[in-house]
């Protein structure tokens, strides 16, 4: 598809996109309902506020500028199948571990950024999927139509946005309520750990690194200085995200801040655009230049850089550091070649934005016994490299953006506990890509906090030398 050079500007409204070419949305053919469900999520109460979005964007802002660093991860899909307490419990537990462990390891304040309340739509490589000569409609996430393979599980319902707003609410209300009563107070920090964990080496290291913090919490206490009261030690700021692909879904949660005039996207706080949909005069792109809320844009190995830099433009014209997170999402044998010319463009203009690394869709891969999966060494690697790319260049490496569950899942091969092509069977769970389970997403953390520890003190040596 050639595309013009230029973002073709036009007056922004939350309905805009209606007039460009949309990719990967479904087709509805329940008009009435449709437009009876957006009427229905046009008057409910949004999930997220203004001034939540605002605080994000400032502290992403820290992120661009390399005081601070970001973790964003949870399910590819969430579904209604498994709306349980439990499993949005461990999900939040294993990102605050893996948070505590970047903040103390690398000494570098960590924005937590959950992929849950909302993560609902799915991009697919094909509109159709055939099965035994019988053709029927993509599975589009649960937000659209069901994984059963029949005409009526596949069909596309608009009244299962309503159900997904209302899981959406619930699961924010859970994760409110860890985030800010007792759950994830600091002082409780050898409590998160997951009990099927206990046995394994990350858990060793956990209790090991939770200890220090223990002792460095009471050493504080017994110098007079009351952590024990500080919102920072008791409570976390916790933030979720989505692709914002269904669009009349997101246009009917978007609502005006009396404050100040902007609009907002009340479905989550940050809202990212996927590999898929990101063509510059398309309507994903248009719906969400006009949102205040930070945005995050994927880049696959084919994005050159004057289609990045025409997306900037396009997204973020007065260039506000916070506003843009770039998630790129290589693969660990291309990001060596597809990354340096889009940070040197982004440089070269002197744009500010997050850069943040997918390691997980560049790598996935089809097992042998037919499971969609992703090598555990593959992911590392892509991270390993992310690194390397940006010290070479002099950019900061902001992010981290994972698929990953707290639960015992077997869908990547590979990490400590070696999970293998046969081992695959086990517990693959996932309804659609395959994610990092606790233990894999421990080992990570730790790796990375090795990785992220070593930047920042050469980062700390050059500034010195030079
Ligand atoms: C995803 O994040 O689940 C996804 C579909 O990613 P991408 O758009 O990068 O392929
Ligand atoms: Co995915």
């Amino acid at each position: 598809m050639s595309q013009p050079m230029q973002y073709a500007t036009v007056p922004w409204t939350p309905n805009s996109w209606r007039q460009r070419p949309a990719a990967q949305l479904p087709v509805y053919d329940d008009l009435p309902a449709l437009a009876e469900v957006e009427e229905r999520l046009g008057t409910s109460p949004p999930l997220v506020f203004a001034g939540e979005i605002r605080t994000l964007r400032q502290q992403l802002a820290e992120v661009a500028a390399g005081r601070a660093f970001l973790l964003q991860g949870g399910d590819c899909a969430e579904s209604f199948a498994e709306f349980r307490d439990h499993t949005i419990t461990d999900t939040f537990r294993v990102l605050l571990q893996m948070a505590v462990i970047l903040t103390f390891a690398a000494a570098c304040p960590v924005v937590k950024v959950g992929r849950m309340a909302g993560q609902f739509a799915k991009p697919r490589s094909a509109p159709m999927e055939t099965r035994d000569g019988v053709e029927l409609p993509s599975y589009r996430g649960d937000i659209v139509n069901d994984l059963d393979f029949t005409p009526e599980a596949r069909h596309p319902d608009p009244r299962r946005q309503l159900r997904a707003y209302a899981q959406s609410a619930a699961t924010l209300n859970l994760l409110r309520a860890l985030a800010q009563g007792g759950f994830a107070d600091l002082h409780r920090v050898q409590q998160w750990n997951l009990d099927f964990l206990q046995a394994s080496p990350q858990s060793a290291r956990y209790h090991d690194l939770a200890n220090r913090i223990s002792e460095t919490l009471g050493f504080m206490r017994a110098c007079g200085l009351d952590a024990v009261t500080d919102p920072q030690v008791r409570q976390v700021q916790f933030y979720t995200s989505h692709e914002a692909l269904l669009l009349g879904y997101e246009q009917a949660l978007t609502r005006r801040d009396p404050a100040t005039g902007d609009w907002c996207d009340g479905s989550a706080h940050l809202l990212w655009i996927g590999e898929r949909t990101r063509q510059l005069n398309g309507a994903h792109v248009e719906f969400l230049r006009g949102v205040a809320n930070p945005i995050g844009l994927k880049l696959g190995p084919t994005a050159d850089p004057d289609t990045v830099l025409r997306l900037l433009d396009a997204l973020n014209p007065d260039d506000q550091p916070g506003r843009l997170t770039l998630i790129s999402r290589m693969g660990a044998d291309k990001i060596e070649v597809a990354l340096p010319p889009l940070i040197r463009a982004v440089q070269r203009e002197g744009r500010h934005v997050v850069w943040s690394c997918d390691p997980m869709h560049g790598n996935t891969q089809e097992a042998s016994t037919g499971y969609k999966t992703r090598p555990f060494t593959r992911i590392l690697d892509e991270v390993r490299r992310f690194f390397v790319i940006h010290r070479a260049e002099g950019s900061i490496p902001g992010g981290m953006h994972f698929e990953l569950t707290g639960q015992d899942v077997t869908e990547c091969l590979g990490g400590a506990q070696a999970i293998t092509e046969q081992g695959l069977a086990d517990r693959y769970h996932t309804r659609c890509d395959p994610r990092l389970n606790a233990s894999q997403s421990l080992e990570l953390a730790f790796l990375i906090a090795e990785t992220l520890k070593d930047y920042r003190q050469a980062m700390l040596e050059d500034r010195h030398d030079g």
